[in-house]
């Protein structure tokens, strides 16, 4: 099939590509065009692995290309997807202005029957929106249909060429069958579903997985006071097939594009038909929290942080990714700074993206793992990078001023400390160090 897909950032690309992977071919828009040549000389935006090898085989077997011009790819194209984005106005609504402005110029080019398919997220509505954006300005036929993207960071091509289920939310069942037949290779779990359903989907499964992640966290901050262990209590839970073991590690909160924008505006779709989403205004509050408990943490062992040197290892709001939207190093870097700390930061690729969000004098740019944690007072892990999992911590303990490490990942294993001398403080586990051995409760018989 030809498709053009407008909007070239996580959603848009990825899934232009890896649709011209599947043979179709297809044309990825953007209006920045510093962005489509870097795209065009096959570099790459956005950090994703296996993404620059996709784009320079498909662009080579001359499936894929990338272009600033909307009018002839739409022309040229049988479906058009929108993967705009929607990023968070300061009420906590969804910002349309892109969507609205994607419909405009898809109507004006239209020279025959085309099927619109949304992909970007957006609040129950708004393909009604759409269609009476494009129907305004159009005589040509078009069918406009909803498939929203599950694709995770680190791991979206993977998660795009095997979906755990395809949503088509559609009014014309001649285009939701269209948009099955080019999912199909993809999987053959396709849920068809109204419009507003299918918008739906997108936003509860949003929310319920910040929820499985706030709720564990809390019940982190209760074994810490009950002298549970959070990781064995995730384990037990997750073995009942009705709760599932994913999505249960307790840290120091979400992060990233989606979770907290979703969360925010799904509140305010709530809102606006006057209903008080209650529960999930309390998964926000808490992951706000959860990010402040690695200062509480540094506060009880060091009590007093100003003029203290802190090290921090992970800045992007989770691993494999150089995306720092949202991550919590950005609230705990400059809290740690208004405590009176230095700062010594690294992270393996997310280092220029975090200056661009933040600077401050009080902040000393490592380049590597050791050299940040040297000669501080104590060293807090907020991404769980492999490269941090893996290091070896009798040489950190070494390079330190004092061995007191925060895990807010819960990476090290009791094993791992017991051979330092480190006081580590992780996510509700028991304290553990050589001196305080805990025996562990779970008992492989
Ligand atoms: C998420 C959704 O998973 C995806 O379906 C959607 O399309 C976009 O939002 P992404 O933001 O890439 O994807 O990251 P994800 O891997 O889901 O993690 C989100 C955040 O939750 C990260 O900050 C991660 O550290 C945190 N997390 C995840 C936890 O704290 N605990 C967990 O058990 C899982």
């Amino acid at each position: 099939m030809n498709l053009t897909v407008i909007g070239t950032g996580y959603v848009g690309l990825v899934s232009g590509v890896c649709f011209s992977d599947l043979g179709n071919n297809v044309v990825c828009v953007d209006k920045d065009s510093p962005k489509i040549e870097m795209l065009l000389r096959g570099e790459v935006p956005i950090y994703e692995p296996g993404l620059k090898e996709l784009i320079a085989k498909n662009t080579a077997e001359g499936r894929l290309s990338f272009s600033t011009d909307i009018s002839a790819p739409v022309q040229d194209a049988e479906i058009v997807f929108i993967a705009v984005g929607t990023p968070q106005l300061p009420n906590g609504e969804a910002n349309l202005q892109y969507i609205d402005q994607a419909a405009r110029e898809i109507a004006v080019a239209l020279n025959g029957y085309k099927i619109i398919v949304t992909k970007s997220t957006v609040p129950v509505g708004t393909n009604e929106r759409i269609k009476q954006i494009i129907g305004e300005l159009t005589t040509h036929p078009f069918d406009v249909v909803s498939v929203p993207e599950f694709l995770r960071e680190g791991s979206a091509i993977k998660d795009t060429l095997h979906p755990d289920r395809v949503i088509i939310g559609a009014e014309s069942k001649e285009a939701a069958e269209t948009i099955a037949v080019l999912h199909r290779p993809l999987t053959s779990k396709i849920i068809v579903t109204d419009i507003r359903s299918a918008e739906m989907i997108k936003y509860a499964s949003n929310a319920f997985l910040a929820t499985k992640i706030s709720f564990i966290n809390e019940i982190a901050n209760i074994c810490e006071k009950v002298g549970a262990d959070v990781t064995l209590v995730a384990k037990g839970m997750g073995e009942d097939r009705r709760i599932g073991a994913s999505f249960l590690n307790a840290g120091i909160g979400y992060g990233g594009s989606c979770f907290p924008k979703d969360t925010h505006a799904l509140i305010q779709i709530a809102g606006n038909v006057e209903y008080d989403f209650k529960l999930l205004r309390s998964v926000v509050e808490v992951n706000q929290m959860q990010r402040f408990n690695v200062i509480s943490k540094l506060q009880e062992s060091l009590e007093d942080l100003a003029g203290k040197t802190v090290g921090i290892w992970g800045l992007a709001f989770k691993p494999n990714t150089d995306d720092v939207r949202e991550a919590p190093a950005l609230e705990i870097v400059p809290a740690l700074i208004t405590h009176g700390a230095k700062v010594k930061v690294y992270d393996p690729i997310a280092m220029d993206k975090f200056r661009k969000e933040y600077n401050h004098e009080s902040i000393l740019w490592s380049s590597n793992a050791v050299a940040a944690a040297a000669e501080c007072d104590a060293l807090c892990l907020l991404t769980e990078w492999d490269e941090f999992v893996k290091t070896d911590l009798q040489q950190i303990e070494k390079v330190m001023d004092r061995p007191i490490l925060v895990d807010g990942r819960n990476v090290f294993s009791q094993e791992q400390i017991e051979k330092t001398d480190f006081t580590y403080y992780s996510v509700g586990r028991p304290m553990m160090n050589r001196s305080n051995a805990q025996k562990p409760s779970f008992l492989n018989i």
